[in-house]
């Protein structure tokens, strides 16, 4: 068995992990979410669910990664194997494996579509369109071919090789030598670039004082951070805050555990996890919470700035972005390190969806590091082009939906009940505060055997009903798209079949003794 890989710094394990964490999710989902969810009224729901879920969570998974690491388990299904001996626990993994291989494969083209942006934004490809209309053409004939910006899909084919080539060169140089390193240069570069854009979002203020006094950047920050509580009894709101806090986090990706599985058993994970869950809600909250909406406020007011994000994340974060800088001074500039900080953000997270599933080869089938990287590689690469020419009949969002969304919440109660009641609390609290830096409050004892456990029962019950069901179902897809959607399914079953038959042969093998 190869000598297991280690992380070079403390620092470089805390950039990749919450490069790991920062995304496309900090600085277009939030936004999004935000202002489809009254504003200021989501404040509250997002930071109850980032204190009940999201920080304990990021500890119980960096726990669970830690631990596996221990017994050379750099994936769920083995590491779920330690804590719990039952057979059916590596299975249970097996659907972490599977979550965190979807959406590399979508997120992927997404963010493939941002190095697109981040060209076209340099080279002035779009720098004479002024209206949103205009703006969602470019984009759609970008993503679609055919039309009058773009003759084919070729351009869009190009970045989004040069996107996974750039991955798997990154993964190729291991977890040291290249997530780490590239980590380390990603997200101060990011940060730079982000806190850049905000301050210049503040320098804007009131763009047409005389026509439209209340289109201000301070409107818009003021309707993104005031509380409001008069909508706190609306479920749906909640629901939107914990799927945010699940996303952002990257919790229950499997991603988090992996990265853990590469610290010594003395390492901290108190500390460090809390760090890493502060970088995020302060690239998210003050970052992504300053940028879009407040500058889509200032320039279309707060009624338009609502439809254009009602109208999704690329509307906001490609429409809406794109046509503000063409109207802005130094416009090509800044929109480049708008479309490339997105890049840098969303290739840190990548990575990290890579990441589980090369390990896993690595250790429960001996492949080397260049073998593994070849066939996770090679995999993903056949895959992503049914994302890419079907994700106009909603193959990708069926994708987002059940991996990206539904499945996050559902293998985090399991592995917390795994945590909490299976392995123990006691146990657990005494696996995850060894080598502390900080001292975990007695409290998240509490918390984490009974709060969080039935706070995700809750929003998986209202989820099953509100949504899983009707999604399942198919009710309001177009005709012509329920094809693409079986399509898309049958995909996932088979994905997840495959994992689960690997697991199988892995454990077989063990139990011969013929694998390690
Ligand atoms: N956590 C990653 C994001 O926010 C997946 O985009």
């Amino acid at each position: 068995m190869a000598e297991r890989e280690e992380w070079g710094s403390r620092i470089g394990l805390i950039l990749a992990m919450a490069g790991n964490a920062v995304g496309l999710g900090n600085f277009l989902r939030y936004p999004v979410q935000a202002t489809q969810n009254g504003g200021g009224a989501f404040m509250l729901p997002y930071f109850i669910a980032f204190l009940l879920l999201g920080i304990p969570l990021m500890w119980v998974e960096w726990s669970i990664g830690r631990n596996g690491g221990k017994y050379n388990h750099s994936s769920l299904p083995g590491m779920f194997q330690v804590m719990w001996k039952h057979p059916v626990a590596k299975y249970l993994g097996a659907i972490g494996l599977l979550i965190s291989t979807i959406i590399m494969i979508y997120y992927t083209m997404l963010v493939s579509w941002l190095l697109g942006f981040s060209f076209f934004s340099i080279t002035g490809s779009y720098s004479q369109i002024t209206d949103l209309s205009q703006m969602a053409t470019f984009l759609s004939e970008f993503q679609n071919g055919g039309g009058t910006f773009f003759s084919s899909m070729w351009p869009a084919y190009i970045f989004l090789i040069l996107t996974l080539f750039l991955n798997f060169y990154i993964l190729s140089k291991g977890l040291s030598g290249g997530i780490e390193v590239f980590a380390k240069i990603a997200l101060p570069l990011l940060f730079f670039f982000a806190i850049l854009i905000a301050i210049y979002v503040f320098t804007i203020g009131t763009p047409d004082p005389v026509n439209h006094p209340e289109r201000s950047v301070w409107n818009g920050l003021a309707f993104i951070w005031n509380p409001n509580f008069s909508l706190l009894g609306d479920s749906k709101i909640w629901l939107a805050a914990a799927g945010q806090v699940f996303f952002t986090l990257s919790l229950g990706m499997g991603t988090l555990h992996t990265f853990a599985s590469y610290l010594k058993p003395k390492d901290d994970i108190a500390l460090s996890g809390l760090a890493t869950a502060s970088i995020n809600e302060f690239a998210e909250v003050i970052l992504g919470g300053t940028i879009a909406i407040p500058i889509a406020v200032a320039f279309f007011g707060l009624m338009d700035a609502q439809v254009i994000a009602n109208g999704g994340t690329f509307n906001l974060g490609i429409v809406s972005m794109g046509v503000i800088f063409n109207q802005m001074a130094y416009g090509q500039i800044f929109g480049f390190m708008w479309f490339f900080l997105l890049f840098f953000a969303g290739v840190t997270s990548t990575v990290a969806m890579c990441q589980p599933l090369i390990s896993f080869l690595e250790e429960e089938f001996n492949f080397n590091h260049k073998k593994a990287n070849l066939v996770v590689g090679f995999f993903i690469f056949v895959a992503i082009h049914l994302v890419f020419f079907y994700q106009k009949f909603g193959f990708l969002d069926e994708m987002d939906y059940w991996a990206g969304t539904f499945l996050l919440v559902a293998i985090s109660l399991i592995e917390v009940i795994i945590f909490a009641w299976i392995f123990g609390i006691d146990k657990g609290f005494a696996e995850m505060t060894t080598g502390a830096d900080i001292k975990i409050p007695n409290i998240f004892k509490f918390i984490i055997k009974y709060v969080t456990p039935l706070y995700l029962l809750f929003i998986l019950s209202f989820w099953t009903f509100q949504s899983a069901i009707p999604t399942l179902m198919m009710d309001n897809v177009k005709p012509e798209n329920v094809v693409y959607l079986w399509g898309s399914r049958t995909f996932m079953a088979l994905t997840f079949i495959g994992i689960c038959i690997m697991v199988n042969i892995a454990w077989k093998r063990k139990q011969k003794g013929t694998n390690f």
